[in-house]
């Protein structure tokens, strides 16, 4: 008996640990920032760009009140119950994107969108650069970044 005893609880042991390979949580946290941009190729003149951009190229600029919804995939840890600290990711997100974005031109003042047009494409695509290392080392695997630009449109970057 004591034997069979042993085995069950050896048997739940690795099923245990084998489940929890399998099973993948994503959590999302939501920020949010206010920027001015203007959409303008240098190749082109105002009329043109204005054909093209419409009032994104407005050239004495505009601004966005932004929302990013930050996803991340990973595994359950068994000692926090987390994927990865909300609080971790929080700051992380603050740091690396909020603070260079919020209040500022993004053609002028953001050095991770120097050289890039700053469509909400080339936003959520540059904010995944800055974000995918740091979580990774805190656990994570950065699985989506969410940027949404007016209530109308929002554009989704899933690194590939
Ligand atoms: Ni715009």
């Amino acid at each position: 008996m004591v034997d069979n005893r042993f085995a069950k609880r050896l048997f739940n042991f690795y099923k245990n640990r084998w489940l929890k390979k399998i099973i993948m949580i994503h959590i999302t946290r939501r920020e949010t920032f206010n920027a001015a941009h203007r959409l303008y190729c240098h190749e082109w003149d105002d009329e043109k760009n204005l054909q093209v951009f419409g009032k994104c190229s407005n050239p004495q600029w505009h601004g966005h009140n932004y929302t990013l919804f930050v996803t991340v995939r990973g595994y359950i840890d068994d000692t926090t119950g987390f994927v990865l600290n909300m609080k971790d990711l929080s700051d992380i997100i603050k740091t690396r994107v909020i603070e260079k974005l919020d209040h500022k031109n993004i053609n002028l003042e953001v050095d991770f969108m120097k050289g890039k047009i700053p469509s909400a494409e080339n936003v959520a695509k540059a904010i995944w650069e800055q974000l995918k290392q740091p979580i990774r080392e805190h656990g994570g695997e950065l699985y989506r970044v969410k940027l949404i630009e007016t209530e109308n449109n929002y554009v989704e970057y899933f690194g590939e």
